[in-house]
């Protein structure tokens, strides 16, 4: 049986094989039960290192043996080794082609003429993957300078510069549509008619009430003279309408009720009012607003 079936399929049947209960029994959800359960993972790698060793034993063993027989006992192993199946024996020969060994049967022809103790050296020339891989490597070494050293190509710090601006951008692309994400410190003056004109909606449902719909003040004080109780220019304003008066006044705040772009756009409004002359303007209240030259 064991002769039938190779190390190479044998070990990953069995491995995936246990991998494959594991993953029917443990209660994972959607993730696969490695993945949510680390101790699986260290299981399963433990698993994989017991399959591998007992392969490695018996095969050392085997080969124990195999040195064991004499020249009679080889030679019937050997017949018996050649009844393998032929696509084993075709694996067999490619793998062993792969490594550019001499079968051990044929190592008296490289053996050296170096004896330490006992211990002989074989010539077994390099495994031809080592070697493809070896000038492959090199073929690439001489593309890769002269890619990036001689003809200057991107190196990594440029990408990573280039990739840094694209990010920029979209952020300021996102910033652009995601007109909500205005607070008190980013918001400025809006002065599109359509944003004005949403604000004057908002002021009407909401603000009327209180503040008259030309500004002029009622409960609320008067909007369009140039004196302000909490700070005019858009950022006080914006911060106002948001957070409320002081306490007790009646102004509530507002965030709870209409979106940042809203109180953007209704602070803006509240903001055009300025200098507009209402029908019974409420006397002023609080100090002349001066706006900073920072603003
Ligand atoms: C219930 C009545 C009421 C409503 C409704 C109301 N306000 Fe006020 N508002 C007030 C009062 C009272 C104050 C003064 C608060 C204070 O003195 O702290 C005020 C203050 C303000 C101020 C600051 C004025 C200053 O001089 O600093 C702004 C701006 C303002 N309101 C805008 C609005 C907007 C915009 C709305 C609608 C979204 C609104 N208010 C709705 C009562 C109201």
């Amino acid at each position: 049986m064991r002769k039938y079936i190779p190390s190479y399929i044998r070990v990953p049947v069995l491995f995936f094989a246990i991998a494959g209960l594991i993953e029917y029994f443990v209660d994972s959800g959607n993730e696969p039960a490695f993945i949510k359960f680390p101790i699986v993972l260290v299981f399963l790698l433990l698993v994989l290192v017991v399959i591998l060793s007992i392969e490695g034993i018996v095969a050392a063993l085997d080969n124990v043996l195999f040195q064991s027989l004499d020249a009679a006992g080889k030679a019937r192993y050997l017949a018996n080794d050649a009844k393998t199946p032929k696509f084993i024996q075709w694996a067999k020969d490619t793998y062993i082609k792969l490594l550019g060994q001499k079968p051990i049967a044929q190592e008296s022809e490289i053996v050296l003429d170096h004896n330490y103790d006992g211990i002989r050296e074989l010539d077994n020339s390099l495994p031809p993957w080592w070697k493809y891989a070896f000038i492959i490597s090199i073929i690439f070494a001489f593309a890769y300078m002269l890619k990036y050293e001689v003809f200057g190509g991107e190196s990594q710090i440029d990408e990573y510069q280039t990739e840094l601006a694209e990010a920029k951008i979209s952020i300021e692309e996102y910033k652009k549509t995601a007109k909500d994400l205005v607070d008190a410190n980013s918001v400025t003056l809006l002065t599109d008619a359509s944003d004005l004109s949403a604000g004057k909606a908002a002021f009407e449902t909401n603000c009327v009430a209180c503040h008259m719909a030309d500004g002029g003040g009622g409960i609320g004080p008067n909007l369009t003279d140039d004196h302000w109780i909490l700070g005019g220019g858009i950022k006080n304003v914006f911060h106002t309408i948001s957070e409320g008066g002081r306490d007790g006044k009646g102004m509530i705040a507002w965030k709870q009720s209409l979106k940042p772009a809203q109180i953007a756009q209704v602070a803006s409004y509240v903001l055009s009012l300025q200098g507009t002359t209402p029908a019974k303007p409420k006397e002023a209240e609080g100090d002349i607003w001066v706006a900073e030259a920072a603003e």
